[in-house]
This record gives C-alpha cells, sequence and structure tokens, in this order.
C-alpha cells in the first residue's frame, strides 16, 4: 500500500501540529481533499470529542463540526451542559474521503489503513490538550480507539478508564505532569450524523440519548 504513518512534531502545541498536518500526505486521501481538517477548540479544553472524519463542508471550510451534524452537535453539547470552552472537537481521519457521483461528493468511510496513517495526529492531540474524557462519536471512533469489537448500541455512555499516550511508556515522568488529570476517561456515544438520519418518529428520542451520554461526561467533570 501506498499508505505511511504520519510523523507529528513534538513539542510545537495545537497551532503548530495544526501547520505541520496541514501538508500530510501519509495515506492518499490528502491529494484529492480541499484541505487537511484539524481539531478545534481551546488548548485548555477537558473534553476531546472525536468524530470519523471531516464531511463535505469541513473539507470546504477547514474546520471540523460546522455542517448539519457539527449544529446538532453543538446543541447537544449546550444541552447536556458542557461548556465550547471545555470541547475540543476533531477527527480520527484528518481528511474527507469521497467518491464522486456526477456533482456531488459521496462519504466513504475511512478504511483501517487511513486510521492507522492518521492516528498519530490524534495522539499528538491528546498530548498536547491532556483531556480529562475523550468521547468517541459513532462506531469508527470507538473501534479505533477502544476496540475493534466495540458495539455503540450496547457499550455507549459508560464511562471507561483512559490511559493517555505516553502515560503507560513513562510512568514517572505522567506523575510529574502538573497539568495531567489524575482520572482520565473514555466513552462512547453515537455519532451526531446517526441521530440525523434516524427515522422522524425516533429522532428525538436518539437525540436525548446523546444527550443523556454527554451528561455523562459533564458529570465527570463536576
Ligand atoms: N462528521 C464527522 O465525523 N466529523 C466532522 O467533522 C463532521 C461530520
Amino acid at each position: 500500500s501506498e499508505n505511511g504513518i504520519a510523523q507529528p512534531p513534538e513539542g510545537v502545541g495545537l497551532e503548530g501540529l495544526r501547520s505541520a498536518a496541514a501538508g500530510c500526505r501519509a495515506c492518499e486521501l490528502g491529494e484529492p481533499a480541499t484541505q487537511t481538517v484539524f481539531g478545534e477548540g481551546p488548548e485548555t479544553a477537558r473534553v476531546v470529542l472525536v468524530g470519523e472524519q471531516p464531511g463535505d463542508q469541513e473539507d470546504r471550510t477547514g474546520e471540523p463540526f460546522v455542517g448539519p451534524a457539527g449544529k446538532l452537535l453543538d446543541r447537544a453539547l449546550a444541552d447536556a451542559g458542557i461548556e465550547r470552552r471545555d470541547a475540543y472537537v476533531t477527527n480520527a481521519v484528518k481528511h474527507f474521503r469521497f467518491t464522486v457521483k456526477g456533482k456531488r461528493r459521496i462519504h466513504q468511510t475511512p478504511g483501517p489503513e487511513h486510521l492507522r496513517a492518521c492516528r498519530p495526529w490524534l495522539e499528538a492531540e491528546f498530548v498536547v490538550l491532556k483531556p480529562e474524557v475523550v468521547v468517541c462519536l459513532g462506531a469508527t471512533a470507538a473501534k479505533a480507539l477502544i476496540s475493534p469489537s466495540f458495539r455503540i448500541t450496547q457499550d455507549r455512555g459508560h464511562l471507561l478508564p483512559w490511559i493517555p499516550p505516553g502515560a503507560e511508556a513513562a510512568p514517572d515522568e505522567a506523575d510529574e505532569d502538573e497539568d495531567a488529570p489524575s482520572q482520565t476517561w473514555m466513552l462512547a456515544t453515537t455519532h451526531p450524523s446517526a441521530v440525523l438520519r434516524t427515522p422522524e418518529e425516533s429522532r428525538a428520542g436518539a437525540y436525548d440519548a446523546l444527550v443523556a451520554d454527554l451528561a455523562v461526561v459533564a458529570s465527570a467533570l463536576a
């Protein structure tokens, strides 16, 4: 395969990572996409929300979760009591993968090779952000970050103890890191796009379930 693996620079902060990711060609998705869509949010965010990959509008604007799914996510975060200043949003894969059908660009789920190639960017974001809670939005992020056998419908909404990247390798250094939270969690929930695709008669319930899972995240921050 022509896929490599991203090699983020160290010690450059989020803006340095964003600049470096702009030129990433670790996999073939960088060429047809308009631009890299890096994560967005304050460096002091306590929660990192991880989606699948940018959609059409994100690819055009360069910002994650600005399309319909992002609008729904913003509302759900507010309803769950998570403030925007506490939240950083990003994606497991940072380029839009699509096929062209006439004038339309049709979303294609990223493959394991794209997740693997892009993974170092996500880990580098975690290293800088030191989140207290990582939220997997949907099956792609949950399978990549928690377990390939993860089932959203069965296992959603639970706080799972999470060891941030680097902490296993250097426990002494992690202990010395005074900004690192002492307990860190991961939680998976449904993707906001899945709520939008839910048939009308059950959509309100699907939205409420997303808010309920995000309220579990909010309770971990209290
Ligand atoms: N869906 C995602 O998974 N990520 C985005 O940024 C937008 C839609």
